[in-house]
């Protein structure tokens, strides 16, 4: 039979759905904008929440796309046959339009038409019902009259078959999968979908997305009612064409032969050695989507900068234990570079951070990776028991940079284990001694709630305004704010220096508003009417609230504040430090000076 490849699969995907009246949208970016509460975006619904919850969409009421995602609860399973920290995932939405009777057909008609999956060989589960929401028939009916057989059709509860929230609280629903029967025998009497003993392999998922979870645990009903499916490329490419694994797909059989070349041993003798090409095939891609992506991160030692550096290490530590020549990396990257360009121009725009990046990302960790493996050889050595401390393993971490699950890897090699427990405790004692506990972080950076913080950051809400003015760019962000009772420090996307001039008039315009002295306005209104003010902020994190907008002159902003009451109250603004915070991000350093009234 011809292999399907990736290109064909997106390809057909978004053509049927394009024949059936859907837009097709670009993917988002992988950092989930204005959403606090997830590092990344896990799902093709996660961008697209705001129009779930009733926003209207500019594009209508029928989507299509190809998201890119990232994933990393399962990092320890990389290295498997079908666990991925990146995937692309296939998916169409109706928003408030057709509902389970479409979704199903079309789905059965994608399926069995366009990909020619046999009958026989599809199987489905729909909701079973349950207190918050009932059985559902209606999907069973609808499966039934395309002429599934009754018998497979699984009626499974809802830690099988509800998807969502994506975060805390979001939209949700019952949902109705679909599944390739490899034709193996049924483990047992009760064999189902529900089991992991590989009869049954998940292809497709639709959610009917039509409640809202609120952060009081209660479901309540959507005004409209959604469609929200998802089918993972990869894994749906290895199941159709019948593979082992995903690393046999078009998507990765070219890295691993290079990975062959380099290390000079083979994929197919299985063992230590398959797993680690896994593992760096499958890391460097994500690191490679991270760097490359619109909103793209650079290392670094917290958040979603931390998760990227944790790959990057992992990859390099197998990349040792494969032999891979200096540079191996890289060449894994430019051969994704290559293979992904057309298809998401981030890649190509960001083609030399990409490789830059991770070479000085290797030679950090180049720098003490040497020394922290001894160190914990003599680590080993000493302690008695099979338990690495959790104050070692933290030492390693703070000392030589050796994320945690290395550790835990290196030690399990050896025989060990690693207190973890032990491990997290030293590491919030650290963060307590440096004060760069989450809190702060969340709120605002702020410090305190002084009369001195309160204002610069009035003036931050300022400083945001008029760099979107003068640096004709609504696209600039907030990528970070920290406030001190001294001065106040914004990060934002930006790709160069700012020229004196541009800081100059930066300064002015703050200044502007400030001399016009005008009243600081909070009001009180739903997520979705700031969002229709103009107001720019976080707004998925708290939908179905009522959130704060502050009005600071020709500033509109959701926030909690505090803020000071009138601009005149502020002082003289000035910028004493522009500079480069990371890749694409600048921060800037200003002070309040205290005018002679
Ligand atoms: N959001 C659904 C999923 O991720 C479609 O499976």
């Amino acid at each position: 039979m011809e292999k399907l490849t990736s290109n064909e699969l997106r390809a057909k995907y978004l053509e049927f759905f394009k024949e059936r009246g859907h837009a097709i949208i670009p993917s988002a970016s992988l950092i989930p904008e204005n959403d606090p509460t997830v590092l990344f975006t896990t799902a093709g619904m996660h961008p697209l929440v705001p129009y779930l919850l009733g926003a209207k969409h500019p594009q209508g009421t029928r989507l299509t796309d190809v998201q890119i995602c990232v994933r990393t609860g399962d990092i320890e399973e990389v290295g498997d046959a079908s666990h991925c920290t990146f995937f692309e995932m296939l998916g169409n939405w109706s928003l408030g339009d057709y509902f389970k009777k479409e979704a199903i057909t079309w789905s059965f008609e994608f399926l069995t038409k366009v990909l020619g999956i046999p009958l026989e060989r599809l199987s489905v589960s729909v909701f079973a019902g349950d207190e918050s929401c009932p059985r559902d028939e209606e999907s069973a009916k609808i499966w039934e009259s395309l002429g599934l057989p009754k018998e497979r059709i699984f009626f499974l509860p809802k830690k099988n078959n509800w998807w969502g929230p994506a975060g805390i609280t979001g939209p949700c629903g019952p949902d109705t999968e679909m599944f390739i029967d490899t034709g193996k025998p049924a483990c047992s009497e009760n064999c189902s979908p529900a089991c992991d003993c590989g009869k049954y392999l998940e292809i497709w998922n639709n959610v009917f997305m039509q409640y809202f979870k609120g952060a009081d645990g209660k479901f309540t009903p959507l005004e409209k009612k959604n469609v929200d499916t998802g089918m993972g490329l990869e894994r749906t490419l290895c199941i159709l064409n019948g593979y082992k694994s995903v690393y046999e797909t078009d998507l990765f059989d070219f890295v691993i032969k290079k990975l062959e070349e380099m290390s000079g041993k083979k994929y197919a003798d299985g063992g230590d050695d398959m797993t680690a090409m896994r593992i760096i095939a499958d890391h460097v891609r994500t690191a490679t989507f991270m760097l490359g992506d619109v909103n793209g991160i650079t290392p670094s030692n917290v958040d979603q900068g931390y998760v990227l550096r944790r790959l990057i290490r992992r990859a390099v530590r197998y990349a040792l234990k494969l032999n891979l020549p200096q540079g191996g990396l890289e060449e894994i990257a430019k051969l994704y570079i290559a293979k992904y360009e057309s298809v998401y121009e981030s890649i190509k725009n960001n083609a030399d951070k990409i490789i830059s990046e991770l070479q000085l990302e290797e030679e950090r960790f180049s720098k003490t990776l040497e020394s922290g493996l001894k160190e914990f050889e003599k680590v080993i050595t000493h302690i008695p028991t099979k338990t690495v401390p959790g104050k070692t393993a933290f030492r390693l971490y703070d000392t030589f940079g050796f994320p945690l699950e290395m550790t835990v890897e290196l030690a399990k090699e050896n025989g060990f284990d690693v207190d973890v427990d032990g491990y997290n405790n030293a590491f919030k004692e650290h963060q307590e001694k440096s004060k760069l506990g989450a809190d702060q972080k969340f709120k605002g950076g702020l410090a305190d709630g002084g009369e001195e913080t309160a204002k610069l950051h009035s003036a931050t809400h300022l400083l945001n305004a008029a760099l979107k003015e003068v640096l004709c760019d609504p696209n600039i962000m907030q990528k970070g704010s920290n406030i001190t009772s001294e001065r106040l420090r914004f990060d934002f996307n930006f790709d160069r220096p700012l020229t004196k001039e541009e800081i100059e008039k930066v300064e002015e315009r703050v200044n502007a508003e400030i001399a016009k002295k005008i009243d600081i306005k909070c009001e009180e209104m739903t997520v979705d009417e700031a969002r229709k003010s103009g107001a720019i902020g976080v707004f998925a994190s708290k939908y179905g609230e009522r959130v704060k907008v502050y009005t600071i002159g020709f500033s509109k902003e959701i926030c909690g504040g505090p803020h000071a009451k009138n601009t005149g109250d502020l002082g003289r603004f000035e910028i004493v430090k522009e500079q480069s915070s990371s890749a694409g991000v600048r921060r800037i350093k200003a002070v309040l000076i205290k005018e002679d009234k």
